[in-house]
């Protein structure tokens, strides 16, 4: 993967880090191995039970290579404005179903010490059902944590079990043209108590 930030090449997990002072994570992680243990048991009994259904395995297997070794893509993250922030832009056309990166960040439980969801966390759900936990991305993620919000998105989530764990994905809903601002939709929840999202068009 290649990041560009205010017109200059992020080279290195450093780099990133300074720039938008938070840890780089390539990958997901848990908060506590117990966490983990949890987790990949709640997803054992899930395929069991039929929550999680054959296509979070298909999904796996298709984008396989990229769960293993990252994105390909070159991409910028730029300010737009102080009600919306960052946001990520195209900068090479991108083709219907590439791979956009892995939601990184910390599965965590929805409450921690008195912390309960802030605007990075991602719900962690297991086929259809809510779980305790949430990907929290506020301290520690990557490029996909800077990806806005919009109604008529480019960008598609997905979830997958990966490595006996539920991962969350983002793939191009459709072609997406150099600086396009990539966008997905957070759904309604997201915004219950948030106000109103900034429209953003395919072309913005
Ligand atoms: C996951 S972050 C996205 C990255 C964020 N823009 C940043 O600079 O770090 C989600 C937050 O971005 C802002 N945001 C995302 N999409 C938006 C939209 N369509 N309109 C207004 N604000 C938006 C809101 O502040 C939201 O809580």
């Amino acid at each position: 993967m290649r990041l560009h930030f205010n017109s200059t090449s992020l080279n290195s997990v450093a780099e990133f880090e300074k720039a938008f002072a938070i840890r780089y994570l390539p990958e997901l992680v848990f908060s506590q191995e117990q966490d983990q243990r949890s987790v990949e048991h709640l997803c054992a009994i899930a395929k069991r039970r039929g929550w999680v259904g054959p296509e979070h395995y298909w999904l796996a297997s298709l984008y396989a290579q990229e769960l293993e070794k990252g994105s390909h893509l070159e991409l910028a993250i730029r300010w737009i404005d102080e009600k919306m922030g960052y946001g990520v832009f195209a900068c090479h056309p991108i083709p219907a179903g590439c791979f956009i990166g892995e939601y990184t960040g910390v599965v965590r439980r929805r409450k921690l010490f008195g912390r309960w969801k802030n605007s990075y966390c991602f719900d962690y759900r297991i086929g259809e059902r809510r779980s305790r936990y949430v990907i929290d991305a506020q301290d520690a993620g990557n490029h996909t944590r800077f990806i806005n919000h919009s109604a008529s998105p480019n960008v598609e989530t997905a979830s997958l079990i990966w490595k006996g764990a539920i991962h969350i994905i983002l793939f191009a809903l459709r072609p997406i043209s150099p600086g396009d601002q990539l966008c997905y939709d957070y759904g309604p929840d997201y915004w219950r108590k948030r106000g109103t999202p900034q429209l953003i068009q395919p072309e913005d």
